[in-house]
């Protein structure tokens, strides 16, 4: 019984593989790039924002396997339609919103911290002088809000 339920979930998962939303992982040429203030902020970006916010984005091997290219496919075209660093020569009216996000942790999303380790912040990344992490932050901010879901 296990052994079929398995054998049922391989043939599934080798099916998906035939949609093709999830296999259009083009990167357009870059039209004018943000005029970053520093070097170490183009960096920071570049490791934090630039695989949703870029048309250089970082497509890794598993975003070649269904169902996970599915959700970064969706994450790619929202997160360049919103902002776009590699767009600088268009209206975008969020991407002042950019610090703000990346500062309350809102940004980037949780699930890209957990595909991607690399891009967890490091404590020389403090960035706001008062000894916390955008992370730490966003740990906090979960917690808060498994509170506030308890009760
Ligand atoms: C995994 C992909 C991904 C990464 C990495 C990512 N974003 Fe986003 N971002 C999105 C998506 C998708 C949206 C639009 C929908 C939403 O709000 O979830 C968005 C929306 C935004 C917005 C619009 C306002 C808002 O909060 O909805 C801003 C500003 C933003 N991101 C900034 C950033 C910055 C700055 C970074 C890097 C620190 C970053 N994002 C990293 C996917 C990403």
């Amino acid at each position: 019984m296990r052994r079929s339920i398995l054998v049922v979930a391989l043939v599934m998962l080798g099916v998906i593989q035939a949609v093709p939303y999830g296999g259009n992982h083009t990167n357009p040429p870059v039209r004018v790039e943000l005029p970053w203030d520093s070097e170490r902020t183009r960096r920071l970006a570049g490791r934090l924002c630039f695989d949703c916010h870029s048309k250089v984005t970082v497509w890794p091997w598993f975003s070649q396997v269904a169902p996970i290219s599915w959700l970064i496919q969706r994450d790619v075209e929202h997160g360049r339609r919103v902002v776009n660093f590699s767009e600088w020569d268009r209206r975008q009216n969020e991407a002042p919103e950019s610090a703000t996000a990346l500062r309350s942790g809102e940004m980037p999303p949780g699930r890209y911290a957990w595909l991607r380790p690399g891009v967890r912040l490091s404590a020389t990344e403090r960035e706001d002088g008062r000894g916390t992490t955008a992370r730490d932050r966003m740990r906090r901010k979960g917690a808060r809000q498994t509170r506030a879901g308890h009760g």
